[in-house]
């Protein structure tokens, strides 16, 4: 009998607000649909007035998917 394959790993629902229970993947999915800002993505969410400690990690991740700043200086030293 050969040996099993591996069982896929689940990876962990981590949370992003604990008051209104909102996953990183549910902030990422409204950040593809358009939020922008933090408040967008919190209206968007559904979520009401909290503790805030979530608008830090939101802007974070608004930080993460935002496209790279075209390095200017560099274009120009190269050319
Ligand atoms: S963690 Fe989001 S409002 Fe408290």
């Amino acid at each position: 009998m050969p040996p099993r394959p591996p069982r896929p790993r689940k990876v962990p629902r981590m949370y992003v607000c604990v008051c209104h229970a909102v996953t990183e993947d549910v902030v990422r999915e409204h950040m593809e649909a358009g939020a922008c800002s933090a408040k967008e993505v919190r209206a968007a969410c559904g979520m009401r007035p909290g503790c805030g400690s979530c608008v830090n990690r939101i802007c974070a991740l608004l930080k993460e998917s935002a496209p790279e700043p075209v390095l200017q200086g560099a274009v120009e030293a190269a050319a």
